[in-house]
């Protein structure tokens, strides 16, 4: 069998699927497409294993084949596997699995690649050019709460894996800044300040009181009520001193949000849902052409299969809806930004929401049917909780303002550098910058490390603890790794190209082999979008780093090995850099 060239990069299960394929096709000529079903494992057999004896076995049974068994099968695809640089050994057990065992010299070649080509050679190819990541988006006037602290930072992380591979993200801040509130707040201010365009910011204050305050006045002054109706119709319709009025109400609580995306580093671009006004009549009247929307109870609705109730896409009022929005903003990002993957990152509340409108855009042909490019995803999220089981809060039952939170990491981060001595040591500007990295990343990762859908309880203690799966721990398990590197006084840069990388004792090979899995940890990650993935993976990348280097036999500086060991220690804090950078953590150097 002729041997199958492959590059020396990226990711070994995508890599070894490639050989298989050859293999499987070879094997069971009459099943052309099956695909490899290849996973990592840790038993003592191999590093991967093909799984495609016994599925393919009870196709073929008693139609004629030569194979008497599924170990049979798993022999000959062995026996029909090309020969490759990758594998050093293979063998079969059990009902037919095919075992490999990794060549040592090619992980350590690899690895060694990736130090000289950069890490981005081991990025994830997904099969889209444009993406939409639509996240954060708080509403204008409303609180901004942890559920949008949860959606921006999980849709950043979202965002940094697409970029990372080459996607172009467009990341979109979908805020509220359009309904029928607006009526009722600009109503109230007019009201409180009778001049009010001339009002500045700080006079206005807290928007959210203000917002409280009119709701209040609506619900009980029917007089107030008649009069914030009419100013939806006079906003909505385009006049002028309304329109200035809710311009700056926008603007205020913009500068609100700004700080918040400062302190966590996140970039967004803005396009709320007042950009999408001008495209919804098209977007409605099209649908109704195509023949989905049909009367029912005075609205115009969309019937959804398998759903009871419908997406009403035009009030009975004859006003559009959270949904006609969103029909619009869908209907523009496939077809003005030409995106092929748009993901929205929300609470699971919004879930059946976004499944309706999904799956209208599916029956008008917006869509493809089944899970194909242009895709529409739904990035749910569960709730954090407080230390009571309870929805989180503040201790006067307030929401809790992210700025406070933020501080609060913050400042407990100081605080325990200032407890190490750092204060004597350190200039007062790397206090403050280590404080804000390990503070905001804390919080980022505590979010980040659970399964998305889970709720999760808040707890400072918890989160800023400097032992278990905390970003406390990484970030100092990183920092660490570069002090071994100075330590040794020796240039990497040089040692990069001159030196050579090799995996001997079995805890350097365990080390290599998890530094090899990354390209296909953040492939996974990115393509079910869940980023508890990368941070399971940096977890224990940092625990087999730890036994590696607490072993004696692995002993760095000073000993024989010392160029490929150092190369090893900086491989991993490469690898650990790319996570939190997909994270959005920012890395410490110094401990
Ligand atoms: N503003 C909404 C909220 O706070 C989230 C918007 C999500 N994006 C969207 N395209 N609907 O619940």
């Amino acid at each position: 069998m002729a041997a199958v060239k492959e590059e020396c990069k990226g990711n070994v299960k995508a890599q070894l699927a490639k050989l298989f394929e050859v293999s499987l096709k070879v094997t069971v000529p009459n099943e052309a497409d099956v695909d490899p079903l290849i996973a990592a494992c840790t038993g003592k057999f191999g590093d991967y294993q093909c799984n495609n004896a016994m599925g393919l076995w009870s196709k073929i049974k008693g139609k004629g084949t030569q194979f008497r068994g599924p170990p049979a099968v798993g022999e000959a695809i062995k026996n029909n596997l090309p020969t490759s640089e990758i594998i050093d050994s293979c063998s079969v057990a059990g009902p037919g699995f095919v075992n490999v065992v990794l060549s040592k010299n090619w992980m350590a070649k690899s690895i060694q690649m990736m130090l000289i080509e950069g890490i981005d050679t081991w990025a994830p190819q997904p099969p889209v050019k444009t993406a939409v990541v639509d996240f954060s988006s708080p509403n204008i006037a409303k609180e901004m709460h942890v559920g949008h602290l949860r959606s921006t930072i999980i849709g950043d992380t979202l965002a940094r894996m697409l970029e990372f591979s080459k996607v172009k993200v467009l990341r979109r801040n979908h805020v509220g800044d359009w309904g029928t509130q607006f009526g009722m707040l600009i109503e109230f201010l007019f009201e409180k300040f009778p001049n009010f365009e001339d009002a500045t910011e700080t006079a206005i204050g807290d928007l959210q009181a203000f917002y409280k305050a009119s709701k209040q006045r609506f619900d009980s002054d029917p007089a107030f009520k008649e009069r914030a109706q009419q100013a939806v119709v006079r906003l909505q319709g385009g006049d002028e001193k309304y329109r200035r009025a809710w311009a700056q109400i926008c603007e205020i609580s913009r500068t609100e949000f700004h700080k918040v995306y400062q302190r966590l580093g996140v970039h967004l671009e803005e396009k709320g849902e007042s950009f999408y006004n001008p495209y919804i009549p098209g977007v409605i009247e099209g649908l109704t052409k195509q023949g989905l929307v049909e009367e029912s109870q005075g609205a115009r609705v969309i019937f959804i299969d398998g759903i009871n109730i419908p997406l009403i896409v035009v009030k009975s009022d004859g006003g559009f809806n959270y949904a006609s929005t969103d029909l619009a903003a869908l209907w523009y990002r496939l077809n003005e930004e030409k995106a092929e993957w748009i993901i929205y990152v929300t609470d699971v509340g919004q879930q059946q929401h976004f499944d309706m409108v999904f799956k209208a855009a599916k029956r008008a042909g917006w869509l493809p049917q089944g899970d194909n490019y242009p895709k529409a995803s739904h990035v749910g999220f569960g709730l954090v909780l407080g230390e009571d089981g309870k929805r989180f809060r503040t201790r006067n039952t307030e929401v809790v303002r992210l700025v406070d939170l933020l501080d609060e990491a913050k400042n407990r981060s100081k605080a325990a550098l200032i407890e190490r001595g750092k204060g004597e040591e350190w200039t007062e500007e790397e206090i403050e910058s280590t404080a804000d990295a390990v503070g905001y990343g804390a919080v980022k990762y505590a979010d980040l490390k659970n399964n998305r859908l889970t709720n999760y309880t808040f707890n400072f203690d918890q989160m800023l603890n400097d032992k278990g799966n905390t970003a406390v721990y990484l970030l100092y398990a990183h920092a660490r790794i570069c002090s071994i590197i100075r330590r040794s006084g020796k240039d990497v840069e040089e040692l990069k190209n001159k030196g050579t990388l090799v995996l001997e004792h079995k805890d350097e090979r365990d080390l290599g082999l998890h530094l090899l899995q990354f390209a296909e940890v953040v492939e996974e990650a990115c393509t079910n979008l869940l980023p508890n993935v990368v941070c399971d993976y940096l977890y224990s990348l940092s625990e087999i780093f730890s036994k590696f280097y607490s072993n004696p036999e692995c002993k760095v500086i000073g000993s024989d090995k010392e160029t490929s060991r150092l190369l090893l220690c900086e491989a991993t804090a490469v690898v650990m850099r790319k996570c939190f950078n997909l994270l959005g953590i920012t890395p410490i150097y110094k401990i």
